[in-house]
């Protein structure tokens, strides 16, 4: 019985160990341009970039602009016309749009474009067939929708609710599906905040 006690912990201390940056995809360590370093990319204790998309941010902000997501002709999508990507969205479009390079911190121009990386994580600046990002989520959304759990009342599965748990102000953005820090480490996902294993992450807003 300790044995198994022992063993069980010992997975779940090997689990954790890689709950974190170290080690996800957003650790850059291993590339030359990164100084050995794995916050530098984005963040900055000095001399931050202005506006600061995220808290003390480092990395080139890109320009846009970027087609986003609009009704498809259903006359469904009753958040819309959104505007530009902006905040956090926006920092991680400073990457994944493919118009800056993901060495262009500090002032360095850069010249690994994310494509080089990885071809998959480089959205474009066609947002258009991706979901919805930077954008109010509020209960009154959910009630013109119908279908959409009330981010206010609903419970995330994280401990709080949706609002508290996924979105930034009120707004949906990359960062309310994906942890950037890996922090929540949901095994086998792309940096997901909740598995999405029998569609669950999908499921925790849209009341389907
Ligand atoms: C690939 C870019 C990226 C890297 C690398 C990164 N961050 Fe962040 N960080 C972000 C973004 C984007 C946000 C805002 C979104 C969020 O909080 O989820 C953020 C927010 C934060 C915040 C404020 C919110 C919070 O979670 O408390 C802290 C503190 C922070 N990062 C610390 C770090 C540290 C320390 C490292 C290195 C170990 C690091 N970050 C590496 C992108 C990054
Ligand atoms: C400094 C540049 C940079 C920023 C900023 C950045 N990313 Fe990334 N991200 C990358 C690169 C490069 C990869 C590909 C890494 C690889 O495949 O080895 C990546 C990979 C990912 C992946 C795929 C992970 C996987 O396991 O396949 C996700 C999801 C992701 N990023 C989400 C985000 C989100 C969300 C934000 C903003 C909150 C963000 N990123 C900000 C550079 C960045
Ligand atoms: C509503 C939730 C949601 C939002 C918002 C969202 N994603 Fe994702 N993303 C996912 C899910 C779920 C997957 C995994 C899809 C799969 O495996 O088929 C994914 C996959 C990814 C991947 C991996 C792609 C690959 O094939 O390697 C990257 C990179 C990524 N997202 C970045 C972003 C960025 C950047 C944004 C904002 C511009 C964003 N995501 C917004 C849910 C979301
Ligand atoms: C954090 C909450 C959240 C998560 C997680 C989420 N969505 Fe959404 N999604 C929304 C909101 C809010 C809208 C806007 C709905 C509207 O305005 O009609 C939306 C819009 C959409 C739309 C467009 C609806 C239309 O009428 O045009 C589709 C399709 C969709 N989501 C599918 C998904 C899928 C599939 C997943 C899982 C991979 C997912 N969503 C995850 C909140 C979420």
């Amino acid at each position: 019985m300790k044995k198994l006690f022992v063993f069980t912990l010992s997975v779940l201390l090997a689990t954790s160990a890689f709950a974190v940056i170290t080690g996800s995809a957003h650790d850059f360590q291993g590339y030359g341009w990164s100084g050995g370093e794995i916050c530098v990319p984005c963040h900055t204790p000095h001399n931050a970039l202005v506006p600061q998309l995220v808290p003390l941010w480092n990395h080139t902000t890109a320009a846009g602009p970027w087609s986003q997501y609009v009704d498809v002709g259903t006359g469904t999508f009753d958040a819309g016309p959104i505007g530009q990507p902006a905040g956090v969205s926006r920092a991680c479009l400073s990457c994944h749009d493919g118009t800056v390079a993901v060495d262009a911190f500090g002032g360095a121009v850069g010249a690994t474009m994310i494509a080089a990386i990885n071809p998959a994580a480089d959205f474009t600046t066609d947002l258009s067939n991706d979901h919805p990002i930077s954008f109010p989520y509020t209960a009154a959304l959910a009630a013109a929708d119908g279908e959409l759990y009330d981010p206010t009342v609903a419970l995330s599965g994280l401990g709080g609710t949706i609002d508290v748990d996924m979105l930034f102000g009120t707004n949906l953005e990359c960062a309310s599906c994906h942890d950037v820090h890996n922090t929540a480490a949901v095994a086998g996902t792309p940096l997901l905040r909740i598995t999405n294993a029998g569609s669950l992450i999908c499921l925790t807003c849209h009341n389907k």
